[in-house]
């Protein structure tokens, strides 16, 4: 089967940066992206490709090279639909806020929705492709949905799960580990539609890179993919508070660990916790099937996951108001980053986002500075919490585009996400404006401890022997 004309509904962090990689890999294959929201199409659009809406190093480029030739961002999903014979689905699938499965299960309507529109478009036969990352067996109720409209259409349905990770989109697209097609593989007409999406990857991905299975193990394979991942976090920020109190430091622990083969050295840096749309979110969703299995140990090791890293929220905003004597009161605590991650735009779930909510309800004043997200996806993401009015956010959080600035007169500093020029601040400058003690408040081990404390900061670093002290020959040291 010839593919000419892919469709991909959502134009956001998944589906953006994936169709521009297709598009420049596939000159050939027309490729759209459509989205219901014309703010991000149009932004998708702009003539200044470094105002696309989504910041991801080397994405600019990609989209420059593609977008007019092959690669298409439109708002008519319909249109997009009726040519395509590839269609991927790429919506959002955030954890449910109401009903049945509340704060675990997945709100798969914006699924639902595409799957009908689709089948209510359709007049000749596709191969429906999810690529958002959904609960284990979707595919059968995509199914029910596409084949209920008796018009004779034929669909297959391929689970193709993205393993991107943001920051480095677009190098682990041109470079993946793995690419996974989930498929009806018992059938001739399955076979030949995982076929058609292997022979797309095949223009850039080495086919040992391939790999196919049933629907049921690339979806499921998915989640488990990220419940690993959030689990090593999750362990080695476990061990972090054991090294706080015994004088052991996490980063040579992690070191140690990671030589051993058999662990691996990536994923075992500790931080003030995980954020992203996808761990959190991911862990619910398998937690809400195990239960739903009556797989209850299953669903509490798994859980476990999730009230680690909330406890490590927790305990690195509670250290702060503890080392400020006991209250933040009126002080000002500035907070350097506030994406989940470094060379990401996105906020979802951002430990920031907590931290300060916290620190607001201990009635701080608040002052951010991030190098790429913008004043109002900050407000936007605290007042989605609902703690306090849209007011209070606004009089006591303020957003500052200059670091510096931003640190003059406080308290406190908290490193919330690791922005590699955070390291290459005039932490001189910043010290003498600040009111003494200077205290900084390392939520990512970025800073250079003996640097700091020469400089005069009273350092506090995650999974560090507490309070560390330089001692005569130079040696940073737990007193
Ligand atoms: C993740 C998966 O890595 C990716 O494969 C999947 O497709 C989507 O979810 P992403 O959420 O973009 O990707 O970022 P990731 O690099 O996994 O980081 C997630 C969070 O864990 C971030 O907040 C990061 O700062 C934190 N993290 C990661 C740590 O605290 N320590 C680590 O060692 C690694
Ligand atoms: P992800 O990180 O999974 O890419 P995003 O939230 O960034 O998630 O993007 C999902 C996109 O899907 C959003 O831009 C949203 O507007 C779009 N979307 C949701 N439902 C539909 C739909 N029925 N038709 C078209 N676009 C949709």
């Amino acid at each position: 089967m010839e593919i000419k004309n892919i469709c991909c509904i959502g134009a956001g962090y998944v589906g953006g940066p994936t169709m521009a990689v297709i598009a420049q890999k596939c000159p050939d294959i027309n490729v759209t992206v459509v989205d219901i929201n014309e703010k991000r199409i149009s932004a998708w659009n702009h003539e200044n490709v470094n105002n696309i809406p989504i910041y991801e190093p080397g994405l600019s480029d990609i989209v420059a090279e593609a977008r007019g030739r092959n690669l298409f961002f439109s708002t008519d999903v319909d249109g997009a639909i009726d040519k395509a014979e590839m269609i991927f689905i790429s919506v959002n699938t955030p954890t449910k806020t109401y009903g049945i499965g509340k704060g675990m299960a997945a709100d798969l309507k914006w699924i639902e929705l595409c799957a009908r529109q689709i089948a209510c478009i359709a007049k000749d036969d596709k191969i429906i492709i999810e690529k958002s990352t959904l609960p284990v067996r979707t595919a059968a109720a995509l199914k029910d949905i596409l084949y209920n409209t008796g018009n004779g259409v034929k669909y297959q349905i391929l689970s193709n799960p993205e393993f991107l990770a943001e920051g480095t989109a677009v190098q682990d697209l041109l470079n993946p580990d793995r690419v996974l097609i989930g498929g009806d593989i018992d059938t001739e007409e399955g076979l030949e539609a995982v076929k058609a999406l292997c022979n797309v990857y095949a223009r850039w991905v080495p086919e040992k890179r391939i790999l196919t299975t049933n629907v049921w193990s690339s979806e499921l394979s998915k989640l488990t993919a990220n419940a690993f991942l959030a689990q090593r976090v999750s362990s080695i920020n476990a061990m972090s508070e054991l090294c706080e109190k015994t004088g052991a430091d996490v980063n040579e622990v992690a070191k140690a660990l990671g030589m051993d083969s058999r662990i691996g050295s990536k994923f075992l840096k500790s931080s003030v916790g995980f954020g992203g749309s996808c761990f959190q979110k991911d862990i619910l969703n398998l937690v809400y099937i195990a239960k739903s299995f009556g797989l209850d140990e299953v669903a509490d090791y798994w859980e476990q996951v999730i009230i680690m890293n909330d406890h490590q929220k927790r305990r690195f905003a509670d250290n702060i108001i503890k080392t400020l004597f006991n209250t933040v009161s009126g002080k000002k605590i500035a907070v350097l980053g506030w994406s989940f991650k470094k060379d990401t735009n996105d906020t979802r779930e951002s430990a920031a986002i907590y931290v300060a909510d916290h620190l607001l309800n201990e009635e701080a004043e608040i002052v951010v500075y991030d190098p790429k997200v913008e004043k109002d996806q900050v407000y936007s993401d605290l007042d989605y919490l609902n703690t306090r009015s849209k007011e209070a956010n606004r009089k006591n959080l303020k957003v500052s585009n200059d670091p510096y600035d931003a640190c003059k007169d406080a308290h406190a500093i908290a490193i919330l996400t690791e922005w590699e020029e955070f390291v290459e601040y005039d932490w001189e400058k910043i010290y003498e404006n600040m009111l003494k003690p200077a205290f900084v408040f390392d939520g990512r081990n970025l800073l250079d401890v003996k640097e700091m404390l020469r400089i005069g900061f009273v350092l506090k670093s995650i999974g560090k022997p507490q309070p560390i002290k330089v001692m005569a020959d130079n040696t940073a040291l737990a007193s």
